[in-house]
This record gives C-alpha cells, sequence and structure tokens, in this order.
C-alpha cells in the first residue's frame, strides 16, 4: 500500500468488521506491506466499489471462506449415502505408539492447566541421561487458527523418534542434547478453532467487565508489554493482557523456562503465515547483541529449507523485517539468556493464509524439519 492507502486501511477498520490476516492489526499497516484482510460478505459490494475508487492494488484471494473452511472439515460429508469419519493430519496428537516403542527417548511432563483446565504437556526428547544436557525448546500452535503449527511439531516428534538411530544428525543431537517439544501452547483457543471458530487467534480466557473473550498469548509474554504493535483493547485479536502473563498459558510455559533456564540454548516457535525467520528484537528496532550471529544462522536455515522444494523465506529481526510488535515469546526468551531464538511463519504467502490446504501439510514440515535441524545443528556445535 501507499501513503494515502495506509489511512484508507485504518478508516475501513474502524467502520466495519476487518479481520485482519497480514499484519496482524490495522495499527501497524504503513507503506510499503501487503495488506490481507477478511470481512463479512455484506459488505462486499461496498468494499468493492471503494477500494475501485482508491486506486489500489488489489485481488481475492478466498471468495466464499466460509466454503472454503467447510472444505476442509473433519468431518465431510461423502456423496454416498453413509457418511465417514476423515481424520485430518492435525489430530489424535500422541497415537500410543509415541509413547508405548519410544518410551526410552521420549517423556513427558505436565507443565500446568490451560484457562479450560487442559493439561499442557511437555515432550522431552532425547537419549536418557544421568546427568542434565542442553536443550532445546520448541513450541506450536501459541495462535489457534495457524493449523500448520501443531502438525508441525507433531511431525518433528515422528521424525525425531523414528530416525534416531539410522539419521546420524539426529542421533547425535539426541545422544547430546535434549529437545523440549510443547505441541500446542493455546490448547483452548486451537480446541475453538475445531469447534466453533476457524479464525480464532487468542486465548479463551475471561474477565469480569469485559464481555471479550482471550488475550493474544505472543503480546502477553514480559518483553516491553504492551509498549507497540499490541492493543490494550480487550476486544482486539492483538490484546495484550491485563498484565505481563495474565493468561496462564503463557506463565506455565514462561515458569517453565525460566527453571530450566541454565539447559535451554534455543527457543523455536512455529506460527503462520508469511514464509518468515524471525529473531529478535520485536519490541524496539535496536538490533540485538547477537545480531550478527542470529542472522546469519536464519540465513543458513533458510537456505537449507529452500534446497527441498525451492520455498522462499525472508529472515531478520522482528521489528524491521515485519513491524514491531511487544510482549512476543521470542524477545521474552532472548532477553531471559536464551540466546537462539527465533519465531518461523510457515508457509503460505497469501494464497490460502490460515486454510493452507492438506496436500501442503507434508512439504511444509518437510523442508521445515531441514530449518529445525540446521538451527539444531549449530546450535550443538556451538554449546
Ligand atoms: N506474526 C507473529 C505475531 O504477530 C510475529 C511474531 C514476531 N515476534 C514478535 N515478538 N512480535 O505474533
Ligand atoms: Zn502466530
Amino acid at each position: 500500500v501507499q501513503d494515502e492507502h495506509v489511512a484508507f486501511i485504518k478508516d475501513l477498520a474502524k467502520s466495519i468488521e476487518v479481520d485482519f490476516w497480514s499484519p496482524e492489526s490495522a495499527e501497524v499497516v504503513t507503506v510499503g506491506t501487503d495488506v490481507d484482510i477478511r470481512v463479512p460478505a455484506i459488505y462486499l459490494d461496498m468494499l468493492y466499489t471503494l477500494l475501485q475508487q482508491s486506486d489500489m492494488e488489489h485481488s481475492v484471494l478466498i471468495e466464499d471462506l466460509q466454503a472454503a473452511v467447510d472444505g476442509q472439515a473433519d468431518l465431510k460429508p461423502t456423496p454416498r449415502a453413509h457418511s465417514y469419519t476423515k481424520r485430518s493430519f492435525s489430530h489424535n496428537f500422541f497415537p500410543d505408539w509415541t509413547v508405548t516403542s519410544s518410551s526410552c527417548l521420549m517423556t513427558k511432563q505436565v507443565i500446568g492447566n490451560t484457562y479450560e483446565g487442559r493439561a499442557m504437556t511437555v515432550l522431552k526428547i532425547g537419549k536418557a541421561s544421568s546427568s542434565t544436557k542442553p536443550a532445546i525448546f520448541m513450541d506450536c500452535g501459541i495462535h489457534a487458527r495457524e493449523w500448520i503449527s501443531p502438525a508441525f511439531c507433531q511431525w518433528f516428534v515422528k521424525e525425531a523418534l523414528s530416525t534416531y538411530g539410522t539419521d546420524s544428525q539426529m542421533t547425535s543431537l539426541l545422544d547430546q542434547m535434549d529437545v523440549y517439544v510443547l505441541p500446542v501452547f493455546n490448547i483452548d483457543g486451537y480446541d475453538f478453532t475445531h469447534k466453533s471458530n476457524r479464525m480464532w487467534r487468542k486465548t479463551r480466557s475471561r474477565r469480569s467487565g469485559s464481555s471479550c473473550i482471550g488475550a493474544d498469548p505472543n503480546r502477553n509474554f514480559d518483553a516491553g508489554w504492551c509498549s507497540m504493535g499490541a492493543s490494550s483493547n480487550p476486544c482486539s485479536d492483538t490484546f495484550c493482557g491485563y498484565t505481563p502473563e495474565s493468561e496462564i498459558e503463557v506463565k506455565n510455559v514462561a515458569d517453565f523456562i525460566r527453571r530450566n533456564k541454565s539447559t535451554i540454548k534455543a527457543y523455536l516457535t512455529i506460527h503462520s503465515y508469511s514464509q518468515l525467520l524471525l529473531f529478535p528484537y520485536s519490541y524496539t528496532y535496536d538490533l540485538a547483541a547477537d545480531h550478527n550471529e542470529l542472522m546469519k544462522v536464519a540465513e543458513g536455515a533458510s537456505s537449507a529449507l529452500r534446497s527441498l522444494y525451492g520455498t522462499r523465506y525472508t529472515s531478520g529481526p522482528g521489528a524491521t523485517t515485519i513491524y514491531p510488535a511487544a510482549g512476543g515469546s521470542d524477545d521474552w526468551a532472548y532477553d531471559l539468556g536464551v540466546k537462539y531464538s527465533y519465531t518461523f511463519e510457515l508457509r503460505d504467502t497469501g494464497r490460502y493464509g490460515f486454510l493452507l490446504p492438506e496436500s501442503q501439510i507434508k512439504p511444509t514440515c518437510e523442508e521445515t524439519m531441514l530449518a529445525v535441524k540446521y538451527i539444531a545443528a549449530y546450535v550443538q556445535k556451538n554449546l
């Protein structure tokens, strides 16, 4: 967008219900950004006219979102008389084999409950050892609607367990280090996207005094909290929460990382979409003390990723690569002392956005695996 278009978009967001897909809110829209939004069907004609008048370049990515969501539903009616249950890849997270057949490589630990009372389980993957090993922490599903993210954590666990002993890098990694995986950070929100609203982003916490539900977990960490790129309005999709770590899921993860601070050498958090590999800072334009090294590792990881299917990623600090946004987990972990702190934004760049088709799940996981393994190998070499 150009300068007059920025004002147009901000005004639009004030007058009608606009769901920002990329970037996450109207406030962070600036000259030069591509903006992906969702608007209710009733405004379509009006918006079309306004866009034409504004002379802004535009195109329709998804004509009928409801139809697209229905087309990806877990329960699909068949043309035949009987309907059948189709288990999508993102379901049935940890079938028994992960626990039974690989119990010597993996242990589970509950780090607390979500707002709605679901247990948050961290998987520790690595060769058992009597001494404490250095570790990598990875979480998926901070934002509820970014379904490719939990799918990647599931893929990672399966790959780690099934290639240990045959893949030399994985074997060496898990011999020397542990990988903590939190498969779904925001379980309540994720469940809500399956049952009620596919486009939900936040947690599901409630407070008396507001009828709006949830806060953005990636604005709720104690890192320049709510200073920029976040909203103090509980109804906003980027609401920073009432206080840092007001969201119990954020507190549980922060407590776990603080408790294991001396062993955790890298923090990876998986989001979608935009094809980015971001690192601190996002709450300030200042460069991180380790900027050059973080950039070098990010570029190595991006080219490893690209080598498989040609998928292009952009790397850089959050604030300058996309927009400043405070309260993120990556900045918080970095300031705590976890040097290799990265946010992945997986496929795509907006064609399907959060509704990445099933056919792209496997290739996305495969290519992302290469980037994660690249970072892990680097961390391992530099312990
Ligand atoms: N799209 C992600 C978000 O808005 C980017 C996170 C980058 N890191 C950050 N601390 N803002 O949450
Ligand atoms: Zn996200």
